[in-house]
């Protein structure tokens, strides 16, 4: 349903929010406008299908590593993420993922409400990115995991708190 990445870059006004939500495994539930119009499907081509539809090859494993890792514990995650339009364009975004619970304290679901980056962060999560994609290419998501593990260690830092700090 998606073109081939190319090299256009997608912007969006800094006043918009990008929401998704999804069911347990990560299919689409609710997508709105703004959300809709940057990747550039209707809701009808959006509802049921899974979000790494519009995962983009630049993006490295080792993040939705810790995605998944988090949410499925039942904490929030803050990450950057470049995401592939349906005309291969691409967009970058600051996502909020949470976890939605019902009353008994149980998941039922996910929430990400993406926003504009701050270009400062976005040039050292550019930086990262690459030499992450790096590790995976030659020793896959186990070196790339060393290489944010090592990393964090060096600043004393937990994932989040680093990302934040950006
Ligand atoms: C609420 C929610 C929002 C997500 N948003 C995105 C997103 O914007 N882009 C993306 O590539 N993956 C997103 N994901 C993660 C995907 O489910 C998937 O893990 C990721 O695209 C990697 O796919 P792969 O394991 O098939 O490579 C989201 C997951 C959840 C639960």
């Amino acid at each position: 349903m998606l073109s081939q990445p190319t090299r256009e870059e997608k912007h969006f006004p800094k006043d918009k929010i990008l929401v998704t939500k999804t069911d347990l495994k990560g299919r689409i539930t609710y997508a709105n406008r703004e959300f809709l119009d940057i990747v550039g499907l209707s809701e009808a081509q959006m509802i049921g299908q899974p979000h790494n539809l519009i995962r983009h090859p630049d993006m490295p494993k080792v993040v939705f590593y810790y995605l998944w890792e988090f949410l499925q514990k039942g904490v929030e995650i803050n990450a950057y993420v470049k995401n592939l339009c349906a005309n291969g364009a691409y967009y970058w975004v600051m996502a909020n993922v949470t976890p939605s619970f019902d009353l008994k304290g149980s998941i039922i679901g996910y929430h990400s409400a993406r926003r504009n980056p701050e270009a400062k962060a976005l040039e050292k999560v550019k930086e990262l990115y690459t030499k992450l994609l790096e590790a995976e290419k030659s020793g896959g998501l186990a070196q790339s995991r060393q290489l944010m593990q090592k990393l964090l260690e060096e600043k004393g830092m937990h994932y989040d708190e680093f990302i934040l700090s950006l």
